[in-house]
Protein backbone atom coordinates (compact mmCIF):
# COMPACT_ATOMS: atom_id res chain seq x y z
CA UNK A 1 0.00 0.00 0.00
CA UNK A 2 0.74 3.73 -0.29
CA UNK A 3 1.57 3.92 3.36
CA UNK A 4 3.83 1.07 3.67
CA UNK A 5 5.99 2.57 0.75
CA UNK A 6 5.84 6.22 2.63
CA UNK A 7 6.98 4.18 5.34
CA UNK A 8 10.00 2.36 3.86
CA UNK A 9 10.63 5.26 2.48
CA UNK A 10 10.88 7.36 5.45
CA UNK A 11 12.99 3.83 6.47
CA UNK A 12 15.71 4.20 3.69
CA UNK A 13 15.63 8.23 4.90
CA UNK A 14 16.44 7.36 8.55
CA UNK A 15 19.09 4.89 7.30
CA UNK A 16 20.83 6.60 5.01
CA UNK A 17 20.68 10.14 7.60
CA UNK A 18 22.55 7.53 9.73
CA UNK A 19 24.96 6.49 7.73
CA UNK A 20 25.92 9.80 6.74
CA UNK A 21 25.92 11.04 10.24
CA UNK A 22 23.81 13.91 8.78
CA UNK A 23 20.41 15.30 10.60
CA UNK A 24 18.29 14.76 7.34
CA UNK A 25 18.30 13.09 3.63
CA UNK A 26 14.76 12.89 1.46
CA UNK A 27 14.56 10.46 -1.06
CA UNK A 28 12.57 10.58 -3.92
CA UNK A 29 10.88 7.45 -5.35
CA UNK A 30 12.74 6.51 -8.57
CA UNK A 31 16.24 7.04 -10.12
CA UNK A 32 16.78 9.79 -11.81
CA UNK A 33 19.30 8.21 -14.48
CA UNK A 34 16.73 6.63 -15.98
CA UNK A 35 13.55 9.51 -15.50
CA UNK A 36 14.61 13.44 -15.44
CA UNK A 37 11.21 14.01 -13.77
CA UNK A 38 12.34 12.15 -10.81
CA UNK A 39 14.82 15.67 -10.33
CA UNK A 40 11.76 17.58 -10.39
CA UNK A 41 10.79 15.61 -7.34
CA UNK A 42 14.08 16.75 -5.59
CA UNK A 43 13.04 20.61 -6.36
CA UNK A 44 9.54 19.83 -4.89
CA UNK A 45 11.73 18.63 -1.63
CA UNK A 46 14.20 21.25 -1.93
CA UNK A 47 11.69 23.64 -1.86
CA UNK A 48 9.52 22.22 0.99
CA UNK A 49 13.08 21.51 3.29
CA UNK A 50 13.61 25.36 2.38
CA UNK A 51 10.28 26.65 3.49
CA UNK A 52 10.61 24.59 6.93
CA UNK A 53 14.57 25.81 7.69
CA UNK A 54 14.94 29.01 6.44
CA UNK A 55 14.47 31.68 8.92
CA UNK A 56 11.85 34.26 9.04
CA UNK A 57 14.62 37.34 8.12
CA UNK A 58 16.94 38.63 5.16
CA UNK A 59 18.64 34.90 3.86
CA UNK A 60 21.44 35.12 2.01
CA UNK A 61 21.83 31.69 -0.50
CA UNK A 62 24.48 30.58 -2.73
CA UNK A 63 24.01 28.22 -5.16
CA UNK A 64 25.95 26.03 -7.57
CA UNK A 65 25.33 25.27 -10.94
CA UNK A 66 24.35 22.05 -12.65
CA UNK A 67 22.03 20.14 -14.78
CA UNK A 68 20.00 18.73 -11.75
CA UNK A 69 20.20 22.34 -9.91
CA UNK A 70 18.73 23.69 -13.16
CA UNK A 71 16.20 21.54 -13.20
CA UNK A 72 15.01 21.45 -9.74
CA UNK A 73 15.04 25.43 -9.32
CA UNK A 74 11.96 25.40 -11.66
CA UNK A 75 9.87 23.73 -8.94
CA UNK A 76 10.72 26.27 -6.34
CA UNK A 77 7.53 28.07 -5.21
CA UNK A 78 7.15 31.24 -3.30
CA UNK A 79 9.51 30.86 -0.05
CA UNK A 80 8.49 34.81 0.48
CA UNK A 81 6.31 35.93 3.88
CA UNK A 82 6.10 39.36 5.78
CA UNK A 83 9.61 38.78 7.55
CA UNK A 84 11.34 36.35 5.33
CA UNK A 85 13.21 37.90 2.76
CA UNK A 86 15.61 35.60 0.47
CA UNK A 87 18.48 37.18 -1.52
CA UNK A 88 19.80 34.25 -4.21
CA UNK A 89 23.41 34.44 -5.62
CA UNK A 90 25.81 32.43 -7.51
CA UNK A 91 28.68 30.61 -4.76
CA UNK A 92 31.41 30.37 -6.93
CA UNK A 93 32.43 31.98 -9.94
CA UNK A 94 33.13 30.76 -13.51
CA UNK A 95 33.82 27.10 -13.49
CA UNK A 96 33.13 25.76 -16.94
CA UNK A 97 29.57 25.06 -17.57
CA UNK A 98 26.87 26.19 -20.38
CA UNK A 99 25.41 29.47 -19.80
CA UNK A 100 21.64 27.57 -19.11
CA UNK A 101 23.72 25.70 -16.06
CA UNK A 102 25.64 28.36 -14.73
CA UNK A 103 25.32 29.18 -11.02
CA UNK A 104 24.57 32.62 -12.49
CA UNK A 105 21.31 31.20 -13.73
CA UNK A 106 19.87 28.27 -11.50
CA UNK A 107 20.09 31.42 -9.09
CA UNK A 108 17.89 33.97 -11.01
CA UNK A 109 15.68 30.84 -11.87
CA UNK A 110 15.63 30.23 -8.29
CA UNK A 111 14.62 33.62 -7.09
CA UNK A 112 12.25 34.19 -9.44
CA UNK A 113 10.16 30.82 -8.72
CA UNK A 114 10.61 31.77 -5.12
CA UNK A 115 9.74 35.64 -5.37
CA UNK A 116 13.00 36.59 -3.95
CA UNK A 117 15.90 38.66 -5.26
CA UNK A 118 19.17 37.47 -7.17
CA UNK A 119 22.80 38.89 -7.98
CA UNK A 120 25.02 37.65 -10.77
CA UNK A 121 28.66 37.61 -10.48
CA UNK A 122 30.24 37.97 -13.87
CA UNK A 123 33.69 36.73 -13.91
CA UNK A 124 35.23 35.36 -17.04
CA UNK A 125 36.88 31.88 -17.30
CA UNK A 126 40.46 32.99 -19.22
CA UNK A 127 41.70 35.90 -17.57
CA UNK A 128 45.41 37.10 -17.21
CA UNK A 129 46.26 37.52 -13.48
CA UNK A 130 46.72 40.61 -13.75
CA UNK A 131 43.12 40.90 -15.22
CA UNK A 132 41.85 39.28 -12.27
CA UNK A 133 43.42 41.11 -9.85
CA UNK A 134 42.32 44.58 -11.03
CA UNK A 135 38.54 42.88 -11.50
CA UNK A 136 38.57 41.73 -8.13
CA UNK A 137 38.86 45.73 -7.13
CA UNK A 138 35.56 46.62 -9.29
CA UNK A 139 33.18 47.60 -6.77
CA UNK A 140 30.22 45.21 -8.18
CA UNK A 141 31.99 42.29 -7.92
CA UNK A 142 33.40 43.07 -4.68
CA UNK A 143 30.30 43.99 -3.69
CA UNK A 144 28.54 40.44 -4.82
CA UNK A 145 31.15 38.58 -3.18
CA UNK A 146 30.57 40.54 -0.06
CA UNK A 147 27.01 39.22 0.01
CA UNK A 148 28.29 35.86 -0.92
CA UNK A 149 30.96 35.85 2.18
CA UNK A 150 27.37 36.73 4.24
CA UNK A 151 25.53 33.88 2.65
CA UNK A 152 23.54 31.54 5.64
CA UNK A 153 22.31 28.93 3.06
CA UNK A 154 23.80 26.73 0.42
CA UNK A 155 22.72 25.01 -2.36
CA UNK A 156 24.97 22.40 -4.31
CA UNK A 157 24.85 19.68 -6.52
CA UNK A 158 26.94 16.50 -6.40
CA UNK A 159 28.93 15.40 -9.55
CA UNK A 160 31.07 12.51 -10.61
CA UNK A 161 35.14 13.26 -11.15
CA UNK A 162 35.88 12.81 -14.59
CA UNK A 163 32.38 13.30 -15.96
CA UNK A 164 32.65 16.68 -14.73
CA UNK A 165 36.25 17.18 -15.86
CA UNK A 166 35.50 16.13 -19.19
CA UNK A 167 32.25 18.68 -19.28
CA UNK A 168 34.26 21.28 -18.13
CA UNK A 169 37.08 20.79 -20.45
CA UNK A 170 39.87 20.73 -18.44
CA UNK A 171 43.64 20.13 -20.12
CA UNK A 172 44.39 15.94 -20.30
CA UNK A 173 47.24 16.22 -17.87
CA UNK A 174 44.44 17.43 -15.42
CA UNK A 175 42.84 14.61 -16.24
CA UNK A 176 45.35 12.31 -15.58
CA UNK A 177 46.35 13.63 -12.41
CA UNK A 178 42.51 13.15 -11.21
CA UNK A 179 42.48 9.41 -12.34
CA UNK A 180 46.29 8.78 -10.65
CA UNK A 181 44.44 10.45 -7.27
CA UNK A 182 41.81 8.30 -7.99
CA UNK A 183 38.97 10.74 -8.28
CA UNK A 184 35.69 9.51 -7.90
CA UNK A 185 33.50 12.80 -6.65
CA UNK A 186 33.29 16.67 -7.32
CA UNK A 187 31.57 19.22 -5.68
CA UNK A 188 31.98 22.94 -5.71
CA UNK A 189 35.05 23.06 -8.05
CA UNK A 190 36.47 20.44 -5.92
CA UNK A 191 37.62 17.21 -6.52
CA UNK A 192 37.25 14.06 -4.23
CA UNK A 193 38.72 10.53 -3.33
CA UNK A 194 36.74 7.89 -2.65
CA UNK A 195 37.60 8.11 0.75
CA UNK A 196 35.98 11.88 0.76
CA UNK A 197 39.47 13.39 0.69
CA UNK A 198 39.74 16.69 -1.33
CA UNK A 199 42.73 16.13 -4.30
CA UNK A 200 42.28 19.05 -6.11
CA UNK A 201 40.90 22.19 -6.39
CA UNK A 202 40.02 24.60 -9.33
CA UNK A 203 41.05 28.16 -7.79
CA UNK A 204 37.67 30.35 -8.58
CA UNK A 205 36.55 33.63 -6.08
CA UNK A 206 33.46 32.77 -4.07
CA UNK A 207 32.90 30.52 -1.79
CA UNK A 208 35.38 27.75 -0.34
CA UNK A 209 34.72 24.46 1.02
CA UNK A 210 36.09 25.30 4.10
CA UNK A 211 32.92 28.40 4.40
CA UNK A 212 30.92 25.72 4.14
CA UNK A 213 31.60 24.84 7.78
CA UNK A 214 29.93 27.24 9.35
CA UNK A 215 26.77 27.57 7.14
CA UNK A 216 23.84 26.64 9.03
CA UNK A 217 21.66 25.73 6.05
CA UNK A 218 23.09 23.13 3.74
CA UNK A 219 21.08 21.29 0.98
CA UNK A 220 23.04 19.16 -1.46
CA UNK A 221 21.00 18.19 -4.30
CA UNK A 222 22.20 14.93 -6.18
CA UNK A 223 20.83 11.11 -7.06
CA UNK A 224 20.70 8.71 -10.24
CA UNK A 225 22.12 5.19 -9.47
CA UNK A 226 25.10 6.00 -11.44
CA UNK A 227 25.78 8.90 -9.20
CA UNK A 228 26.19 6.46 -5.95
CA UNK A 229 29.91 6.70 -5.66
CA UNK A 230 30.61 9.86 -6.22
CA UNK A 231 27.41 10.60 -3.85
CA UNK A 232 29.13 8.16 -0.99
CA UNK A 233 32.67 10.03 -1.30
CA UNK A 234 31.12 13.81 -0.92
CA UNK A 235 28.88 13.08 1.88
CA UNK A 236 30.93 10.73 4.01
CA UNK A 237 32.86 14.27 4.87
CA UNK A 238 30.29 16.59 4.23
CA UNK A 239 29.56 19.15 7.37
CA UNK A 240 27.03 17.47 9.36
CA UNK A 241 24.52 20.04 9.07
CA UNK A 242 24.15 19.08 5.39
CA UNK A 243 20.73 17.69 3.88
CA UNK A 244 20.90 15.67 1.27
CA UNK A 245 17.98 15.46 -1.25
CA UNK A 246 18.86 12.43 -3.29
CA UNK A 247 16.78 9.31 -5.10
CA UNK A 248 15.65 6.11 -3.98
CA UNK A 249 18.33 3.83 -6.79
CA UNK A 250 21.25 6.18 -5.30
CA UNK A 251 20.39 5.52 -1.78
CA UNK A 252 19.82 1.69 -2.42
CA UNK A 253 23.32 1.54 -3.93
CA UNK A 254 24.90 3.65 -1.17
CA UNK A 255 23.71 1.28 1.44
CA UNK A 256 24.12 -1.67 -0.52
CA UNK A 257 26.08 -4.17 1.75
CA UNK A 258 26.32 -2.33 4.31
O1 LIG B 1 29.56 22.67 -12.01
C1 LIG B 1 28.65 22.86 -10.98
C2 LIG B 1 28.24 21.57 -10.32
O2 LIG B 1 27.37 21.86 -9.27
C3 LIG B 1 29.39 20.71 -9.84
O3 LIG B 1 29.98 21.17 -8.66
C4 LIG B 1 28.76 19.35 -9.76
O4 LIG B 1 29.71 18.32 -9.80
C5 LIG B 1 27.91 19.36 -11.00
O5 LIG B 1 27.57 20.72 -11.25
C6 LIG B 1 26.69 18.50 -10.94
O6 LIG B 1 26.11 18.56 -12.20
P1 LIG B 1 24.89 17.66 -12.65
O7 LIG B 1 23.77 17.99 -11.75
O8 LIG B 1 24.66 18.10 -14.06
O9 LIG B 1 25.34 16.24 -12.54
Amino acid sequence: SLVDRLFGMRQLEKQLASYFGIDKCLIADGDSDQQRKVISSFGRLLNEALDAKLPEKSNIIAVMGGTTMAMAAEELRSLETDRRHNLFVPARGGIGESVNVQANSVSAVMAMKSHGDYRSLFVPEQLSSTTYDSLLQEPSIKEVLNLIGQANCVIHGIGRALHMAARRKMPETDILMLKQKHAVAESFGYFFNEQGEIIYKIPRIGLQLKDIQHIPYVFAVAGGRGKAKAIRAYMQNAPKQTWLITDEAAANEILKGV
